[in-house]
């Protein structure tokens, strides 16, 4: 188990501020909870506040407490808690790897050895033109599409080395990626399409009601003497 600590001191911002439309945000979520439980907005404003600056500061994490009536210790007990939040910058396009036993059957090493040629060599290190980090997670509940990887909102799936490196260079090179598989895989289908559940009467409606159920066969008699 990793220690998770905030970054050091020469690497956090003098200050945090919500922006003015994040400010506004803050305040009708804070609205939603009973007076005196206003604490409960918090891991809320601790999420935005990484949507703003891509990570949780030492100043955030103040600021986040005086809005909530939180010592400073308990919202740090909260970022520091949960893995969802990057305590150190990441890099515009942080990508987080699944290399847990399924991804890691169907191949995660070599989807870590692209992150590690094209990113950096050590995870949650920004790449030197700072568009990138790279960190290895647990299970994002895609196994079925493994190896997979999530960046942003979006989980990039069917992956192997070679269709990895391209990824990064095309997010790189500011092309346009398309999430989901990176094979010809549509969804969780088998690869060449459906082969299952093919009959479009599953899907029209058009069997509605007209499911009839068999009645039972009649008990076997039983045989004198068995
Ligand atoms: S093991 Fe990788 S998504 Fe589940």
């Amino acid at each position: 188990m990793s220690l998770r600590r905030l970054a050091p001191p020469e690497i956090q911002p003098p200050s945090f501020a919500f922006s003015a439309e994040n400010a506004e945000w803050a305040k009708t979520i804070i609205a939603k909870y009973p007076q005196g439980r206003q604490a409960s907005a918090v891991i809320s404003l601790l999420w935005r506040g990484q949507e703003q600056e891509g990570w949780v500061s030492h100043p955030m994490i103040e600021a986040i407490g005086k809005m909530l009536s939180m010592p400073y210790i308990r919202v740090l007990e909260v970022a520091t808690f949960y893995t969802m939040f990057n305590l150190e910058p990441v890099g515009t396009y942080l990508v987080q790897v699944c290399t847990t036993t399924p991804c890691w059957l169907r191949g995660s090493d070599d989807v870590v050895a692209a992150c590690k040629k094209h990113i950096h060599a050590h995870p949650q290190t920004v790449s030197d033109d700072g568009k990138f980090s790279w960190m290895e997670v647990e299970c994002l509940g895609a196994c079925v599409n493994a190896p997979m990887l999530q960046i942003g909102s979006d989980f990039y799936e069917d992956l192997d080395g070679a269709a990895t490196e391209k990824l990064i260079a095309d997010l790189r090179a500011g092309k346009p990626v398309k999430p989901g598989p990176q094979n010809d895989r549509v969804s969780s289908e088998p690869l060449g399409g459906a082969d299952s559940l093919k009959d479009p009467s599953l899907y029209d409606g058009s069997i509605i009601g007209k499911y009839e159920p068999k009645a039972p066969p009649p008990p076997e008699a039983k045989k004198p003497g068995a």
